[in-house]
């Protein structure tokens, strides 16, 4: 956020309340939430709300005629433009990163191992899955496939003029489509998941994309609107897992095809890269907007690396040792930035999802694993939306045990937060090992229990984040 005009329209497309996926379900939240109600007010009130109460922590600046605040970054007397010499673009980033970090982890994912449908007490269905361990692709693995990609992109017929959008969950095969437009200068369309026919429509549209790549649940879907999606030319669908959705191909005018089968044809092919230059447009982000029609953001290479170089400033002794676990839509800014973020400094990154976060998550078969315990991240984001989430649910988890753990719970709560606020007379040594013993460990092994830190976006964080 460095760039005031570009900061604006950043901060326009995070709205966090967006992340529908999480209003259902109350039951994983709880679980979630003990750790993080605990360590966010922790770690934010350090890092935002440590200072004296009523300070003004910006300077004032003209705002495109207004007058307004600038907040910036306190360490740096300059703006935080790009992470190092030469990074200049995403897709420049991207390049160096992989050779730097070549053979660390990068890219994981679970295969299904089996999936299963329960059913309830009052008959209704739900879906089970039990999934493996994390799978790894490395920096230099993840390259070849990008290369691969922007080439067979080319070879498939896509005009370079025209813009790709991806309608997808976030998975590997996500990043690596976006980072192989990145490599032919190709601006890449994304709509919210969530936003529904019309607007799907209406973005493919105003933007003239001329191929949408997407999961492959999706194909069937686009096949009833098709007439209406008159700039679509070719169709990309990630394959998965289950069979089930297999499309049967009633179009003519579209050509449809697999990732795989895209990268194959790059790799058989390989087209010189085109990389853009630092004013070109990376994304074009379709957001929820408040009225009307979605309206798509757009964003340069500029703006992103420098989100990314600034963000990067503020999380200590990030590294190629850091895991992260990436569940929230890549089509909202805050995660796009977040796994560039990650990228830049080398860590892993695991996908998961908010539905099979931990081990109590509503998809995880009982007795398996949740993402966040099969990763053991040491990163994670959230909105406010999801924090207060997760505190609502760790209240109402502590009220119902009532009696013994609940007074235990608050009291050992507010001696550590006292601590980590900086007080001397919190619970320091010997009592901060007694509580992180009896009470909350607990709460920091549901999220794998290497968690150190995590980045918050979307609106301002209620201040009420203490109990
Ligand atoms: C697509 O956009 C054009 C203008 O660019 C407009 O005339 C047309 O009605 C739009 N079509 C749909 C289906 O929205
Ligand atoms: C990249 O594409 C943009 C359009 O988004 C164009 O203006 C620019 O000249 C292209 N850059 C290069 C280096 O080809």
């Amino acid at each position: 956020m460095v760039d005031p005009k570009g900061s604006s329209s950043w901060l326009k497309s995070l709205n966090i309340s967006d992340i529908f996926v999480w209003k259902d379900h109350g039951e994983y939240g709880a679980l979630v939430a003990k750790i993080i109600s605990i360590l966010v007010p922790v770690f934010f009130s350090a890092l935002f709300f440590g200072k004296k109460k009523g300070k003004i922590r910006g300077v004032p600046v003209d705002v495109g005629g207004e007058a307004g605040y600038a907040v910036r970054n306190a360490r740096r007397a300059e703006l935080v433009e790009i992470p190092w010499e030469g990074a200049t673009t995403m897709a420049h980033l991207f390049e160096q990163s992989c050779n730097k970090h070549t053979r660390n982890r990068f890219l994981g994912t679970r295969k299904l191992i089996q999936r299963e449908f329960v059913t309830s007490s009052d008959g209704r269905k739900f879906e089970k899955f039990h999934l493996g361990d994390y799978e790894w692709e490395t920096y230099g693995e993840v390259f070849v496939r990008v290369s691969n990609f922007a080439s067979g992109l080319l070879k498939l017929g896509h005009n370079i003029d025209s813009r790709v959008a991806i309608f997808s969950d976030a998975r590997p095969e996500w990043r690596i489509a976006l980072q192989g437009c990145f490599r032919q200068n190709v601006t890449v369309v994304t709509i919210y998941a969530s936003l529904g026919e019309d607007a799907l429509i209406h973005s493919l549209n105003e933007t003239e994309t001329s191929t949408l790549i997407c999961d492959s649940r999706q194909l069937k879907k686009l096949d009833a609107i098709r007439s209406k999606l008159t700039s679509i030319q070719n169709i990309i669908y990630f394959e998965d897992d289950s069979k089930e959705d297999t499309f049967s191909g009633s179009s003519s005018s579209w050509t449809i095809s697999s990732f795989s089968e895209v990268e194959k044809l790059g790799k058989e092919g390989p087209v010189e890269p085109s990389l853009p230059s630092k004013n070109a447009i990376a994304v074009i982000m379709y957001t929820s907007g408040s009225t009307g029609l979605p309206k798509g953001v757009m964003i340069t290479h500029g703006n992103m690396v420098a989100t990314t170089a600034a963000v990067m400033t503020v999380i200590p002794n990030l590294g190629s040792k850091d895991v992260y676990l990436a569940y929230l839509p890549l089509d909202h800014v805050f995660e796009m930035v977040a796994e560039s973020v990650m990228l830049l400094a080398g860590c892993a990154i695991g996908y998961g999802s908010p539905l099979t976060l931990s081990d109590a998550s509503n998809k995880i078969k009982k007795g398996t694993k949740g993402d966040a315990t099969a990763l053991k991240p040491t990163l994670l984001t959230a909105g406010p939306a999801i924090l207060d989430r997760f505190r609502d649910g760790l209240v109402k988890k502590v009220e119902e045990k009532g009696g013994l753990v609940r007074n235990l719970f608050h009291f050992a709560y507010k001696r550590r937060l006292a601590a980590v606020k900086g007080s001397w007379l919190g619970a320091w040594g010997l009592e901060k090992l007694v509580w992180d013993t009896i009470i909350l460990k607990q709460i920091r092994t549901a999220l794998g229990g290497q968690l150190r830190f995590m980045l918050c976006g979307g609106a301002p964080l209620s201040g009420d984040h203490n109990i």
